[in-house]
């Protein structure tokens, strides 16, 4: 018998962790808690209780309030009477309250960590050895950014009472990404814990009473997803952040459509765990323990597909099925178990019910024979399910339990798109030992966050969020803290309830000064060719005065679909060096300069003389600004204190639509196109209703600049009709929508399907002759996503 085999069949005994602790806690709340409002205990106002239970024995912990829509409005009303005195803080105070917070949360570690286990159902040494030090560590890291507000923000102003809704396979670890963020940039939170977790998010709330935060600037309100909706509701809530499913994250898009409540969602995710042939297996076997078996699978980035390549799919389940029969599973509590219990009963019928399907759908499901289940409490074996194919539901639903769905590949290309074969987008793990391959499919995957020859590491400085349906926004690092700022300037601009140039105005025929109308019509632009709208018909264009100007195209449907296949076929823009897209960018700016006059002398019949030259002026001088910052604005590479690297690279959306306002038609669609393009997206382009011939100088301008065909399309006609299709586009990636606050919600509601990102105006005058509101970073930072690659280094 070798020694490893030995170890193996080593009993184990018992090492419970004591909960006494945890227990006095309780005791001392005489298992009965309220909201916390105001920097006090406080009882629901409907007096409604519910029961929080151990999920490993089914035993009631506690009763915690069920928050209704009076106590939630008590607590965002605690939250924006903190606000001004919080906000007149220096950052060096705040930032000694968040330090206080993070030393309270390590003096109190081990009753967290108990409580945690205990309301949650996970391994002690999970809670113990990865939630609540990278809670403390959170906590840490943004009283840094507390400090250095000022300086590394400057212009920027917090979003203020913010409402943060948080699931409950990481409770606490939740509460620290949403809390320490949004209070490092002067933000008051109203916090609401999962029903199923609520009781560290309580504990909590007493830590803050103890480092003497002030009141109000934390509130936490436990309820169901009622009390969550009712937050989200709230019209003084001016942010939502949201970690949950992708369903109910959908739900929450529409409900803020028509609010100016900005939005931050970490939703689910089917990550790949890709293994190549050349990867060290057991190093990969030990990954995929923590990749998918953490937590009891119960992660939103775990690795819950796993793809091998075709050559090694026989030796590595075989090292995965022994792997699993070493797991130990059963009371969280103690010190010794890898695998502890689902958080719920109907958590662990749904994870039954998805395995089943998947073999009814073929898949093989093996799980470690003779594995001992505890009689008692809510447990689920660890499972493999193999021959999966890669259209089953496993393969395509998230499970959110210890189940792993195995799938071979062949090439490395064969692997991304495998990879890249669902709705989600959340995270990736590769496996190779040559950092070519696992550099080359890290870049491709459509995720946000990659580790390569690792998996599941987190830190604060380092950004996490997803890609397509699992989400936007990020938490942690630079980034994450931009969630919970805005520029000032747009926080207090006006706001627009109908577009300034909506009617055309009026035009009585001089029958003596009857000059011929100008025959000039327009066409469509779609993957570099000038094209015909579907329709036939075209619409009228007139100046200032009233006077015919020309005709321009009233695109529909099909012709934003074909610009959309075109925009989508030219996406190697993005993966075109940022210096080729420099020199294109200053060839537009060139060639716009060239024929600045008659471009001028055009639209001044609608904006006049002076605005026109202006518009061009500065348009030439905006193409300029992202050509030099094509190749600036780069990302980072995070420190994390573990042997990391994580590269955070800017990555391009990929297809925006882009439906622009009416004031300033050239000016604003250059303001709009050039970032979006600058960072290698591709782009469907509406123009200014009020002015659409600006089509045909633009598309002039375009042919002579060696901009690839379908790069930027162009389709003219009514807004709200195109942009409506935009929107409800699968293939469109993200929405930028600049006109009145009308179409502001409009782009929102409607982009609710695949979860589209949306920049938009919310229908706020924004000046594009000023350089601070119309040019920037601001803009750069809505055409990226920011992915972060984990390169392990060193010994
Ligand atoms: P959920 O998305 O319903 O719950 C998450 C949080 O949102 C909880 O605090 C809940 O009370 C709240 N909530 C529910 N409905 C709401 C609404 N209409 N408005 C505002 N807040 C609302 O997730 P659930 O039901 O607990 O789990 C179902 C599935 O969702 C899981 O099986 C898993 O697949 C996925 N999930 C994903 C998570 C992630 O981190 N990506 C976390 C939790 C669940």
């Amino acid at each position: 018998m070798s020694i490893v085999e030995k170890f193996m069949s080593m009993e184990y005994g018992p090492a419970p962790e004591d909960p006494r602790e945890a227990v006095v806690w309780l005791e001392r709340h005489e298992r009965r808690l309220g909201h916390f409002i105001g920097g006090v205990w406080q009882a629901p106002v409907e007096g409604q209780y519910f029961d929080t239970t151990d999920p490993s024995t089914g035993e009631t912990l506690a009763s915690v309030a069920q928050g209704s829509a009076a106590d939630v409005d008590a607590a965002v009303a605690a939250a924006r009477a903190a606000l001004s005195g919080w906000q007149a803080l220096s950052g060096h105070v705040r930032a000694r309250y968040l330090y206080g917070l993070a030393r309270l949360v390590q003096k109190h570690s081990r009753r967290l960590a108990v409580l945690e286990t205990m309301d949650n159902g996970k391994p002690i040494r999970e809670s113990r050895d990865i939630d609540i030090p990278l809670v403390a560590r959170h906590f840490y890291h943004h009283a840094g950014w507390a400090q250095l507000l000022a300086d590394e923000f400057p212009g920027y102003a917090p979003c203020g009472v913010v409402g943060q809704i948080i699931p409950w396979n990481l409770p606490l670890l939740m509460l620290a990404w949403k809390i320490a963020p949004a209070l490092a940039a002067g933000n008051a939170v109203v916090l609401k814990p999962a029903e199923f977790t609520p009781l560290t998010a309580l504990a909590f709330a007493e830590i803050c009473q103890e480092a003497g935060l002030p009141a109000g600037v934390v509130n936490i309100v436990t309820g169901d997803g009622a009390t969550g909706e009712a937050l989200v509701q709230h019209a003084g809530v001016d942010k939502i952040a949201f970690t949950g499913s992708t369903e109910v994250g959908r739900a929450i898009r529409k409900a803020t459509a028509q609010s100016h409540k900005r939005l931050s969602l970490e939703l689910g995710g089917k990550s790949p765990f890709i293994i190549f042939e050349d990867a060290d297996l057991d190093s990969a076997v030990e990954g995929l323990v923590d990749g998918i078996w953490l937590n009891q699978g119960q992660v939103c980035c775990a690795g819950s597909r796993l793809l091998m390549q075709e050559s090694i799919a026989e030796p590595l389940l075989e090292k995965v099925r022994q792997r699993m029969s070493t797991l130990r599973l059963g009371p969280p509590l103690d010190k010794g178990i890898d695998v502890g219990a689902i958080v719920a009963r109907v958590q662990l019928e749904r994870i039954q019910r998805l395995v089943e399907q998947g073999v009814a759908e073929g898949a093989t499901c093996w799980q470690p024979p003779g594995l001992a289940m505890p009689s008692r409490g809510f447990y689920f074996p660890p499972t493999l399910l193999s021959n999966v194919h890669p259209s089953s539901i496993v393969a395509q639903q998230e499970i959110f339990g210890p189940v792993l769905a195995a799938m071979t590949f062949r090439t490395p290309r064969e692997a991304v798109e495998l990879a890249n074969n669902t709705v989600y987008g959340l995270a990736g793990s590769v496996w190779s030992e040559s950092v070519n391959v696992a550099l080359h499919v890290a870049t491709q995957l459509k995720a946000g966050v990659v580790w390569v020859n690792s998996t599941n590491l987190f830190d604060a400085a380092c950004g996490f969020g997803g890609y397509r349906e699992s989400g936007y926004g990020r938490e942690g690092g630079r980034e994450g803290m931009l969630e919970y700022l805005e520029p000032a300037w747009f926080k207090h601009a006006p706001i627009r309830t109908s577009a300034p140039f909506a009617a055309d105005p009026p035009f009585e025929e001089d029958a003596e000064d009857a000059t011929p109308p100008i025959d000039r019509t327009v066409k469509l632009y779609i993957g570099g060719k000038q094209a015909r709208p579907d329709s036939g018909y075209s619409a009228e264009v007139r100046g200032a005065d009233g006077r015919l100007l020309g005709e321009s195209p009233l695109g529909n449907r099909k012709d934003i679909r074909n610009a959309v296949e075109a925009a989508r076929k030219a996406e190697a823009w993005g993966k075109s060096t940022a210096h080729n897209r420099a020199q294109v960018l200053y060839y537009i700016a060139e060639n716009l300069s060239q024929r600045s006059r008659e471009i001028a002398g055009r639209l001044a019949a609608v904006v006049g003389q002076e605005q026109a030259e202006e518009e061009v002026r500065y348009g030439i001088e905006r193409i300029f600004a992202y050509a030099a910052w094509a190749d600036k604005f780069d990302g980072a590479v995070h420190n994390p204190p573990m042997r990391n690297v994580a590269l955070a690279m800017n990555e391009p959306i990929g297809t925006i639509g882009i439906v622009c306002h009416s004031e300033a038609p050239l000016l604003g669609f250059l303001s709009l196109a050039m970032p979006a393009l600058a960072m290698g997206n591709t782009v469907v382009g509406v123009p200014s209703e009020r002015y659409p011939l600006i089509a045909g100088d633009l598309y002039q301008v375009f042919e002579t600049s060696d901009l690839p065909a379908g790069v930027v399309n162009l389709v003219t006609g009514r807004s709200a009709e195109l942009l409506k299709v935009l929107a409800e586009h699968a293939d469109v990636d993200a929405i930028w929508c600049f006109g009145d606050e009308a179409s502001s919600g409009e782009a929102k509601a409607l982009s609710a399907g695949n979860l589209k990102q949306v920049f938009t105006n919310e229908g706020r005058a924004i000046d594009w002759f000023n350089v601070e509101q119309g040019e920037g970073r601001w803009f750069l930072q809505h055409a990226v996503q920011i992915k972060n690659i984990w390169v392990p280094y060193g010994e």
